[in-house]
């Protein structure tokens, strides 16, 4: 694990055309990789009309995240050995108010069950039976954000 000081981590917003590389670098070796989804459901065609975030320690990108057009919030990936200090909220509660700023209304994912904790701490509500997805236990969340 790679201790760093969450305060030193940058969010933005980033761009699908420019950041294609680093962002497809990340969720390759998180979703591809680490949890065996197939690589037609990583690369799903929502890449080009969605928004992209990353996070990055020194220049390192070491998050992502990303939301569709639909509010659909998801491709949320942290780097293994960053994991399990606040990277992934912070970079959560930055996609949450990037889509309050843009006016979208409510926000919603298929969270991993095991990541339902996760989303829990920024107030999303779990709803509807575990479905499975790329062999994986998921539920649907939301958040109501206006
Ligand atoms: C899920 C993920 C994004 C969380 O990122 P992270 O940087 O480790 O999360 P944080 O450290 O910001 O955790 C925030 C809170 O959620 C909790 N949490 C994080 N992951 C959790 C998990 N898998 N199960 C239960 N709670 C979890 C933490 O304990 C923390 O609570 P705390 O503030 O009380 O300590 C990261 O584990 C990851 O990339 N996993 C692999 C990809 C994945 O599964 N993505 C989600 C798809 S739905």
């Amino acid at each position: 694990m790679t201790l760093i000081a969450t305060n030193k981590v940058n969010i933005h917003v980033a761009d699908w055309d420019k950041n294609k590389d680093v962002l497809t670098e990340i969720r390759k070796i998180v979703f591809i990789e680490e949890q065996n989804v197939p690589q037609d459901m990583e690369w799903d065609g929502h890449d080009e009309t969605a928004i992209h975030y990353l996070a990055r320690f020194n220049d390192k990108v070491i998050a992502c995240a990303r939301l569709k057009t639909d509010g659909q919030i998801g491709r949320m990936a942290v780097l293994e050995n960053y994991r399990r200090q606040g990277i992934g909220n912070k970079l959560l509660v930055f996609v949450i108010q990037h889509a309050i700023t843009n006016n979208f209304k409510q926000l919603f994912l298929h969270a991993q069950v095991d990541a339902i904790p996760f989303y829990e701490k920024q107030s999303f509500i779990a709803h509807g039976d575990i479905f499975i997805e790329a062999d994986i236990p998921h539920r649907e969340m939301y958040k109501i954000i206006n």
